[in-house]
């Protein structure tokens, strides 16, 4: 199994953990590290909405506030909850930013599913010319 596999792999099941009660989209993130440890994450919704938390930044979440500061690559898998998450779930605006905030824009990769394949992106062909300070 290739790096980006199991990614998928790993992201397909944190999505099984998914909270999603409103939208019924459930999204699932595997963020691997530099030195191989991977942070999975999963969206988590709330009754007031601007409260909930996308799959990805929860991953980051974790991991940022267990330490870790570098990182590879993230991959993603999600669909509406009664579908299997085959289709490309690319990462909204806000997430395409937190990822810059802690990641290289020109080496980050971002692993989709598509349909049986695997398609991969360096963050800055989804977020060019982001905003740093
Ligand atoms: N969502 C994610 O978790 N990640 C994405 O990349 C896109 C959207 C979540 C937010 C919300 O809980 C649900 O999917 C529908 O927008």
């Amino acid at each position: 199994m290739t790096e980006a596999q199991e990614l998928i792999r790993q992201a397909v099941i944190a999505r099984a953990d998914a909270y999603a009660p409103y939208s019924g989209f459930k999204v699932g993130a595997a963020l691997l590290t530099e030195d191989g440890k991977v942070y999975t994450g999963c969206n988590i919704e709330n009754a007031a909405y601007s409260p909930s938390l996308c799959a990805e930044r929860c991953a980051f979440a974790k991991a940022v506030s267990s330490g870790e500061r570098q990182f590879k690559a993230i991959a993603i898998a999600g669909a509406p909850e009664d579908e299997e998450a085959l289709k490309p779930c690319y990462p909204c605006g806000v997430c395409r930013q937190v990822m810059q905030e802690f990641c290289d824009p020109g080496q980050f990769r971002i692993i989709l599913r598509d349909g049986g394949d695997i398609i991969e992106y360096r963050l800055c062909e989804l977020l060019p010319a982001g905003f740093t300070l």
